[in-house]
């Protein structure tokens, strides 16, 4: 994995004329770079949280107008607890000391995820983050807590049978559209890249409606050693991919 590097795509010559509105990342293997160190696995998630700050100027950088963070899913609930009590101690003081910092860079933030399994205090942390950021524009930041995207689409098909009960959505409208807008990423482009770091290629149930026609990146990094190389060489990637939405190439 420390050649990592050189099993990377060469960057494109040219630049790509389009990147990619929403790039979204699942950050995968802060556990394994620790081990490797013979490191306690927190260590890898601290230094994960760096990769995140360089990961939001490498967008910015690239023009990119919507990132989205897989940083934990429903499932990591299943974890050891001192695992647990680790990552959100983390994110607790992540959000206490970076949120000014993207504030005045421009981004806004959001959250998505069942946020109810968190602590009363980090609930009002997250709102108070949304809130401080919510006039910003330069990069929309998704961070995706206690996420799952087949609990999202179960609580989006819930959402739109209580309505059609209530007589607020005729049957006739339950358009692709409609049920999008039941979800919680509603506003939000759909992905045009997915990034997986760690060498795993698998999508661990994040976004599942909204990945339909996404390009996958697999990158064999590391996700605490992911820096602007590895975002750069991500975009070229997606720059040489034919996207086709079923149709016919041209
Ligand atoms: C990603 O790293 C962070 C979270 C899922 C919270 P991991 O903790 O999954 O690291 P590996 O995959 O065990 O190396
Ligand atoms: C996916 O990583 C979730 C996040 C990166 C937050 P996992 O490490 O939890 O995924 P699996 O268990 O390898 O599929
Ligand atoms: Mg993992």
């Amino acid at each position: 994995m420390s050649q990592a590097a050189s099993i990377l795509p060469e960057p494109a010559a040219d630049v790509p004329a389009q990147p990619p509105r929403h790039v979204a990342i699942i950050m995968d293997g802060n556990g394994r770079w620790a081990a490797s160190r013979h490191l306690p696995r927190v260590a890898g998630h601290r230094e994960g949280a760096r990769a995140v700050k360089r990961t939001v100027s490498a967008a910015i950088r690239h023009d990119v107008q919507w990132l989205t963070i897989y940083a934990f899913s429903s499932e990591n609930w299943r974890r050891p607890a001192g695992e647990v009590m680790d990552l959100t101690g983390l994110l607790r003081q992540y959000l206490r000391t970076e949120i000014a910092e993207l504030a005045s860079n421009g981004v806004r933030i959001r959250f998505i995820g069942d946020r109810d399994r968190f602590d009363a205090g980090i609930r009002d942390d997250l709102a108070q983050a949304e809130r401080a950021t919510v006039g910003n524009t330069k990069l929309n930041l998704t961070v995706a807590l206690s996420y799952g995207a087949r609990a999202e689409i179960l609580a989006a098909a819930r959402a739109m049978g209580e309505a059609v009960r209530q007589g607020r959505l005729d049957t006739d409208a339950l358009t692709e559209d409609a049920f999008a807008g039941f979800l919680s990423t509603d506003g939000i482009p759909d992905p045009d890249l997915i990034i997986r770091t760690s060498g795993e290629q698998r999508l661990s149930n994040f976004l599942l409606w909204q990945a339909a026609y996404a390009e996958l990146v697999f990158l064999d990094v590391l996700w605490p050693d992911f820096g602007d190389e590895h975002f750069a060489a991500a975009m070229a990637d997606f720059s040489r991919r034919e996207r086709r939405f079923g149709a016919r190439p041209g």
